[in-house]
């Protein structure tokens, strides 16, 4: 930081007076939602260093972004680690790896396995990679990849598993290593719901070649926007380090490519394809200081969620995700199912709710192949999902965020036993 602790101090109190004050104009107006489906995490010290940026005129990708992906490699205990412009970015850097035309892993054409039930930017990515999509079913139990069908789904062609820890619960690593190494497959992980989640000591995002995360700004830790890929090694951190920035070689590793026989700029030398999806170093601001409280917040969480866990547990009608007792989930949201024979519907309570000021949603993206674009791709009419189906129609989800209160959670706890009270 370039900000000297004069400045730091003034502007430290301009900015929790602007804070301030633009929280009591909040305050008076009226609020739709008292529980809504995240709230600001960030404050003092995310927007000083951001105005250090700004200030210093390092604006675009530069030191703390540097500084931020080793910091985020040592939290993670991953090799390396490469930040980009959002999680989506991350899933696409990541399939772009797989069928890299430098030392490419797949051929285009080859198969990868997808659960239905995700963010659709996971499928997309593998699809604009050239990799063939095989659906998978999810279990409405977990909310996870069903693992029977993973393995019915493999075909001769299919040569990765693209996972993903919906909600922040672990998926069953143990039975997915085992299927990998039986079939010979690749694994990339979509982390971007499970950010500290771990799976028997290990944290997501390492069992395979690489796994992505979101920090979008209602996610574990926010930099408004962006998204990180942890990396299991250097070659693949210097790979994405190239497609992340237009194929060119500027930042990355001198030793890997030799321009002395090219007539060119050595700043300006390109070597592959790629994309721009660099991130900024206001960003990577916000980042330094959200990855210091990472930790806090995830126990918060964990906290918040088992307190209204342990009363969802005691439902006949509504039940939450199942975690085995090798996974140390890092929970997302407050995630749950109505039982398909309660006396009320999904649209009902979640109606309720909403009328009452508690924001819901659906789960994710519920069944992609229910979506309005599935009809674009032939790869969704393949089969049908009836786990999928379950969470598509019976599922939503609350916000969890470590800055809501005990007493929030005991109000959400009172406005629910009121709604299922009257069906008892
Ligand atoms: C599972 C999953 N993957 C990918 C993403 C994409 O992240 P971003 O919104 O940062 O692009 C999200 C976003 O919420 C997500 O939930």
């Amino acid at each position: 930081m370039t900000l000297n602790n004069e400045s730091t101090k003034k502007l430290t109190g301009a900015i929790e007076l602007l804070l301030e004050s633009s929280s009591r104009i909040n305050e008076a107006k009226p609020r739709r939602y008292w529980y809504p489906l995240s709230l600001a995490t960030y404050g003092v010290e995310e927007i000083i260093e951001a105005l250090d940026s700004l200030c210093s005129f390092r604006t675009t990708m530069w030191e703390k972004t540097l500084q931020f992906e080793r910091q985020f490699a040592v939290y993670q205990n991953c090799s390396d680690s490469v930040m980009v412009n959002s999680g989506s970015s991350a899933d696409l850097l990541m399939c772009f790896l797989l069928t890299n035309p430098v030392q490419p892993l797949l051929n285009l054409g080859d198969e990868i396995l997808v659960p239905i039930v995700t963010w659709p930017t996971q499928i997309w990515s593998a699809m604009m990679a050239g990799l063939k999509v095989r659906f998978v079913d999810v279990n409405p139990t977990t909310l996870n990849i069903d693992i029977e069908d993973l393995e019915r789904k493999i075909t001769p062609s299919t040569k990765a598993i693209f996972l993903v820890h919906l909600m922040g619960n672990p998926c069953d690593m143990d039975q997915v290593m085992a299927i990998a190494k039986k079939y010979d497959l690749h694994i990339i992980e979509d982390c971007c719901e499970a950010l500290g989640a771990e799976w028997n000591g290990t944290k997501v995002g390492n069992f395979g070649l690489a796994g992505s995360y979101s920090f979008f700004f209602s996610h574990h830790m926010t930099t408004m926007e962006g998204g990180m890929v942890a990396c299991a090694n250097h070659e693949i951190t210097e790979q994405l380090k190239i497609l992340r920035a237009h194929g060119w070689v500027r930042n990355v590793d001198p030793t890997l490519y030799d321009l002395t026989n090219y007539d060119v700029d050595p700043r300006y030398a390109f070597v592959n394809w790629g994309f721009n999806v660099r991130p900024t170093d206001v960003q990577a601001s916000f980042g330094l200081h959200q990855l210091q409280k990472l930790p806090g917040f995830n126990k918060r969480r964990i906290e918040l969620a088992n307190k209204f866990f342990d009363f969802i547990d005691n439902q006949p009608w509504l039940s939450r995700p199942k975690s085995d007792p090798k996974a140390s989930p890092s929970w997302f949201a407050l995630p749950l199912l109505v039982a398909t024979d309660a006396p009320f519907s999904r649209k009902e309570i979640t109606n309720y709710l909403e009328i009452k000021g508690v924001e819901t949603r659906p789960l994710v993206a519920g069944n992609i192949a229910k979506h309005p674009v599935a009809k674009i791709f032939s790869e969704f009419n393949v089969n049908t999902y009836p786990g999928a189906d379950i969470i598509h129609q019976q599922g939503f989800y609350l916000g969890l965020s470590p800055f809501h209160t005990d007493q929030d959670i005991d109000k959400l706890i009172d406005c629910m036993e009121t709604f299922i009270f009257k069906f008892n």
